[in-house]
């Protein structure tokens, strides 16, 4: 026998959840987004699908990228308890500075596209995360403008090597000018990949104005305000020639780029070098005795080759042959505390490009720090149920590939 009473309103109404009144409603939106698939999900209601596939998507049947996300269901952790882990550090040292955490923001092209707010908005919540950015050669904003939009920023530079090498020189010049403190050179785009993705949408750098496009706008009235109400959409370091980005890829950058090309980097550039784009333990060697800093293993995240080679997979065997020498990052298909596993097997931390600019794409500069805040808290979490209280102590006898 069940003893009942009446409902009293105010025993009722604390329980009815209401907004922060702090938060505007964007912002309540994405505090509902508990992780990067929340996020992406958000996002793609927000920019017109071939800009949404455009960060998505990948090269050809998207295998390499498929197969790059799913090796981190194959992390098995072997958590130990009973250890004190209620203050955990997460921060480690990146090129002779500390990140907050095991985390750089990944270089990537066209930023201004998924958002107007662009590559200063990331520059300023990874400053406010205490982590590097990188700005990539494809950016919407130029070296200068990103310094002094974000003068607090870590800020990397991520060379493509052109064909023309005075202007790559003038380039370089301007980002040591401009205080970035690390070169970061990419080498898996002798070619474009085929992005089947942006060919069907017909995305073109800058976009162009066909019927789709124009009923596409009907959709997206923000977006499209944004777009034409701010600096044209281009990029900001060369100029762009009207194609497909696999097309403009493979239309500037330069083929024979080799070993010689990082010897000659070396020669003009005062700071730190990574190689960004290392898909094998003998190139990571080769680049090794070049005298680089670091390396990424990174497939692009997967919009290269297709069917490529996993960075996960990769992770041990480089960390054997060169870790010794240079420091590893990863990347690829990371959006969560995965994290972790990486810094377990012998990553001094990863990059990360999709996670945040679907916050991007889903609240301009709040849905970055929300992407920030979710990475956190999975990293923190994930540590803490290991019995691991700090990333140094990370070892991959915490974790095995099933
Ligand atoms: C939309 C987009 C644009 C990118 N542009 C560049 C670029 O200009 N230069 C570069 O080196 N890598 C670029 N990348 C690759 C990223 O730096 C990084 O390797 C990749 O995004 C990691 O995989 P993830 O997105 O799954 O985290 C781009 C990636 C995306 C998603």
């Amino acid at each position: 026998m069940v003893n009942r009473r009446l409902l009293r309103w105010e025993e009722i109404a604390p329980l009815i959840g209401r907004r922060d009144p702090q938060l505007s409603r964007g912002q309540a939106r994405l505090e509902r987004c508990a992780s990067i698939g929340d996020l992406r999900a958000l996002a793609r209601r927000r920019v017109p699908r071939a800009v949404f596939d455009y960060v998505d998507g990948a090269a050809g049947s998207e295998t390499t990228l498929l197969r790059s996300r799913q090796a981190y269901a194959r992390v098995q952790f072997q958590p130990r308890v009973l250890r004190d882990v209620s203050d955990v550090d997460l921060s480690v040292p990146m090129l002779g500075e500390r990140s907050a955490l095991p985390i750089a923001f990944a270089p990537t092209g066209f930023t201004r596209m998924m958002h107007h707010v662009g590559e200063p908005a990331v520059a300023e919540a990874a400053a406010e995360a205490g982590i590097p950015y990188a700005l990539s050669t494809l950016g919407t904003t130029s070296v200068e403008d990103l310094a002094a939009a974000a003068p607090h920023t870590r800020r990397w530079f991520q060379l493509y090597m052109w064909r023309d090498r005075v202007a790559v020189e003038a380039l370089v010049r301007r980002a040591e000018e401009s205080g970035y403190d690390t070169l970061m050179l990419t080498v898996d785009t002798a070619v474009g990949g085929i992005r089947l993705r942006d060919v069907r949408n017909g995305l073109t750098i800058p976009p162009q104005l066909r019927a789709a496009t124009i009923a596409q706008m009907a959709l997206y009235p923000r977006w499209w305000a944004n777009v034409l109400t701010t600096p044209p959409l281009e990029f900001a370091s060369l100029t762009s020639t009207g194609g497909t980005v696999g097309d403009l890829l493979t239309e500037v950058f330069d083929p024979t780029i080799g070993p010689d090309h990082i010897t000659w980097l070396r020669g003009i550039w005062p700071g730190r070098i990574i190689v960004k784009g290392i898909q094998s333990i003998e190139d990571a060697r080769l680049v090794a005795d070049l005298g680089v800093d670091a390396v990424v293993l990174s497939n692009h995240g997967g919009r290269q080759i297709d069917m490529g080679n996993v960075p996960l997979e990769l992770l041990p065997g480089v960390v054997d042959a060169v870790g010794d020498r240079l420091e590893v990052y990863v990347d690829g298909g990371i959006t969560s505390g995965d994290i972790v596993s990486a810094c377990a097997f012998g990553a001094r931390g990863v990059l990360v490009g999709r996670a945040y600019l679907y916050g991007l794409m889903a609240g301009g500069a709040d849905g970055v720090r929300r992407t920030v805040a979710i990475l956190e808290k999975e990293i923190r979490t994930t540590m803490q149920l290991l019995g691991v209280r700090s990333v140094a102590e990370l070892n991959p006898g915490y974790v095995t590939l099933r």
